[in-house]
């Protein structure tokens, strides 16, 4: 009798099914499905195992005023930005996932976080690298930690061998996708290793409080292969992002059980390894000697911070044909919806014009309130009559053209006053603001066309 079957595994959210199926009946995604041969008697092994590392003692309810605060203490990652996205720190025995895209920097951030952490004990594992390619990068990144330990392995079991024999202060995996555990038959990088083995290495971080940072290669569309599978096993999800032609670098939370989820980290990425981005505003707007048609400086919020951004837009003449549409950094939808917004309530004729639409530095925006800066620009190039540099905008646009309030709009002008503006448009309808505070002037407005009749007269 054959003791291995096949199963077919939702590479999405890792759903599994005896048949091969279009679209996954639980995440409704396409062609998500992917074979896996399973070994019959797997089954049995984690039962015998009883699916834990250690023999579980048997848990008894405990009263809460005794359960001790260890899940507060935490490791100062020496990294402001690091720092910011994780909630204050590393929190001991938590599993950290750090997704992103090949060759954004993931291994360099996490190289550079073991060899900057004076007298912390780290083991770097790597089963992608060998050691003396990782000696080269930590020599360009230097290295000020002595305490910092390679170990090119990928099976699980010798890991947490290692580990109880070194006892870090904290574990680097690079990556989960190379990893392998014994228990489980099909290759690395397939949907039951890599559950599996986060699911070890959770269970690892939890019994012997060491904090482990797990590197996951995102695919193409976007998801951590074999994914959305381990954004529920581990505490944090990090999602290191940006385009790989600039050297800007966000670091998101997706995930945190020990913090706020819209906190963002931005680094730039240089010869010595990544640099963090102090005072992101500063690098967000372009120098310039004049002002050009097709620019205007929107204040954003990025999680807890506020800083200016330069959003730029191109608005020419169609000559083929269909005009073109492109946003980049920016959601295309939400781009074509304020076209509409400006056709519709102040006369501007965009259906007969190419629009390219940027946010500088290869920055994804989500925040609505860069609406207002969107629209200045487009209309800037279409009328090609500058906005001062001096101006910085923050609101939402709403479908009838109106101006809409944002969060923290206090934060957002001092930004702005801080930076040497003279003046920001922002929406009527915001809550109170002591304009005595600022020394830049403040316009309040309600409806586009009241932008229009202050921008162009
Ligand atoms: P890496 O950390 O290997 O990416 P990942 O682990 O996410 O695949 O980063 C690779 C890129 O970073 C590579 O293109 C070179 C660049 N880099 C620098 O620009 N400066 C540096 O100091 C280092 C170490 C890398
Ligand atoms: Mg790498």
């Amino acid at each position: 009798m054959s003791k291995s079957k096949t199963i077919y595994f939702c590479q999405n959210c890792g759903n599994q099914s005896p048949k091969w199926v279009g679209k996954c009946p639980v995440c409704n995604e396409w062609n998500t499905y992917v074979e896996e041969v399973v070994d019959k008697q797997e089954e049995k092994i984690k039962e015998k195992r009883g699916y834990a590392l250690k023999k579980h003692e048997e848990a008894k309810p405990i009263p809460i005023l005794e359960i001790h605060e260890l899940e507060t203490k935490r490791i100062d990652t020496l990294d402001t930005e690091l720092n910011r996205v994780l909630g204050g720190g590393i929190v001991l025995g938590s599993l950290v996932l750090i997704g992103g895209e090949p060759g954004i920097g993931k291994s360099t951030l996490m190289l550079q976080l073991a060899l900057q952490l004076k007298g912390v004990k780290v083991l770097y594992v790597t089963g992608e690298e060998s050691d003396r390619q990782i000696k080269l990068r930590a020599e360009r990144v230097g290295i000020k930690n002595e305490q910092c330990y390679l170990l090119t392995e990928t099976n699980t079991q010798q890991i947490f061998k290692q580990a109880e024999a070194l006892a870090p202060d904290i574990i680097v995996i690079d990556s989960i996708q190379t990893l392998h555990t014994v228990y489980v038959e099909s290759p690395p990088g397939s949907v039951s290793q890599v559950r599996e083995c986060t699911a070890e290495l959770q269970r690892f971080a939890k019994e012997s409080s060491i904090p482990i940072f797990l590197i996951g290669h995102i695919t193409k569309d976007g998801m951590i292969a074999g994914p959305k599978v381990l954004e529920h096993i581990v505490d944090t999800v990090l999602q290191f992002e940006g385009d790989r032609n600039y050297t800007y670098r966000i670091l998101r939370t997706a995930k945190n059980r020990f913090g706020s989820t819209s906190e963002i980290g931005i680094y730039e990425m240089v010869g010595e390894g990544l640099r963090p981005v102090l005072n992101p505003s500063e690098i967000l707007l372009t120098q310039r000697e004049n002002d050009l048609s097709g620019i205007a400086i929107a204040a954003m919020m990025e999680g807890m911070r506020p800083f200016l951004i330069e959003t730029q837009a191109l608005v020419t003449p169609a000559f083929y044909g269909t005009p073109q549409r492109s946003s980049t950094g920016f959601d295309g939808r939400r781009m074509n919806m304020l076209l509409a917004v400006l056709e519709k309530r102040a006369s501007f004729r965009f259906g007969t014009k190419d629009v390219f639409l940027n946010i500088a530095g290869g920055l994804r925006v989500d925040d609505p309130a860069i609406d207002l800066a969107v629209i200045a620009a487009l209309t800037s190039s279409y009328n090609d009559i500058p906005v001062s540099s001096k101006i910085a905008f923050s609101a939402e646009v709403g479908l009838s053209g109106e101006v809409r309030s944002v969060s923290r709009i206090d934060q957002r002008i001092s930004e702005a006053d801080k930076l040497g503006f003279d003046k920001i448009f922002i929406s009527k309808f915001n809550q109170k603001i002591d304009l005595k505070k600022y020394n830049l002037e403040i316009v309040s407005i309600s409806r586009v066309q009241q932008l229009m009749e202050q921008l162009y007269g």
